[in-house]
């Protein structure tokens, strides 16, 4: 299975242009899945909520989900990507996972990242894994790698691999600690984090680029520069996800001791 990301530079409202620049991005690469940036067909500075709910789509309806639709078909593979999620009059940033047939799974970020708290419901829907060809895949939105709790709630669904779109801002945390989900879960992770600085607000906005594709013991197998726009993609053997088994006698999901964790 070839998994992958495509890290791109969108611009802020352009949906068409950023579907199309995706479009060209995917015809270079090959993989299976491919994984898109946080609200990748939007950007990301919102300046208020009505720009937001002006920019937000329904899903599967809207226009960027039914152009990965189209993508996914054309190209035989299957995509996560982020999006302005609008339903039922609340607006969420979301992530979709889509294939040659429709929508696979959706996502409502579920731990919010700063002035996002002042735009967008926080996420209301489960973790949940699809099937991907031989994968079972998981989905995270960027601040969500900060707590554990996200990842290894998909590791104990069995999931092999994590796809997390990203708009990381936070120079190398993100790309740390996804490495660190990787590892203490034995799962692969796939972040594709966009490129670019956005301005809207007075405050001006660096994403940092460097998506990557992690192995379950947390090596790097793929990293994208820090500035410049690339899709590329990986051979991976899901199955090694589903060794948990850390030494000989230590197995990193069979050695948890949930008696003594308070997670409430
Ligand atoms: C982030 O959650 N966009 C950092």
């Amino acid at each position: 299975m070839r998994v992958g990301y495509v890290q791109f530079a969108p611009e802020f409202g352009e949906v068409r242009r950023n579907l199309d620049r995706v479009g060209e991005l995917l015809a270079h690469g090959r993989a299976d899945l491919w994984v898109l940036p946080e609200l990748f067909s939007t950007g990301y500075q919102f300046r208020s909520v009505g720009e937001l709910s002006e920019l937000a789509e329904p899903v599967p309806e809207g226009p960027t989900t039914t152009r990965l639709v189209a993508l996914a078909r054309e190209g035989g593979f299957h995509l996560a990507a982020g999006i302005a999620e609008k339903a039922d009059g609340r607006l969420y940033n979301s992530a979709v996972l889509v294939g040659p047939h429709g929508l696979v799974a959706r996502y409502r970020k579920v731990h919010l990242f700063y002035e996002e708290r002042n735009l967008f419901a926080p996420g209301d829907l489960p973790f949940s894994i699809a099937q991907v060809g031989g994968a079972k895949v998981g989905l995270l939105v960027c601040y969500d790698h900060l707590f554990p709790e996200a990842a290894r709630t998909l590791a104990l669904l069995g999931a092999d691999l994590i796809a997390h779109p990203a708009n990381l801002v936070m120079p190398g945390l993100g790309q740390l600690t996804m490495r660190v989900r990787a590892l203490e879960n034995r799962v692969f992770t796939v972040t594709a984090n966009r490129i670019g600085t956005e301005a809207r607000t007075g405050e001006a906005l660096r994403f940092t680029g460097l998506s990557q594709v992690v192995a379950p013991n947390g090596d790097v197998l793929l990293q994208a520069p820090q500035d410049r726009e690339e899709a590329r993609a990986v051979e991976i053997d899901p199955a090694r996800a589903r060794d948990k088994r850390l030494t000989r006698l230590n197995d990193v999901l069979a050695d948890r001791r949930p008696e003594f964790y308070h997670l409430a």
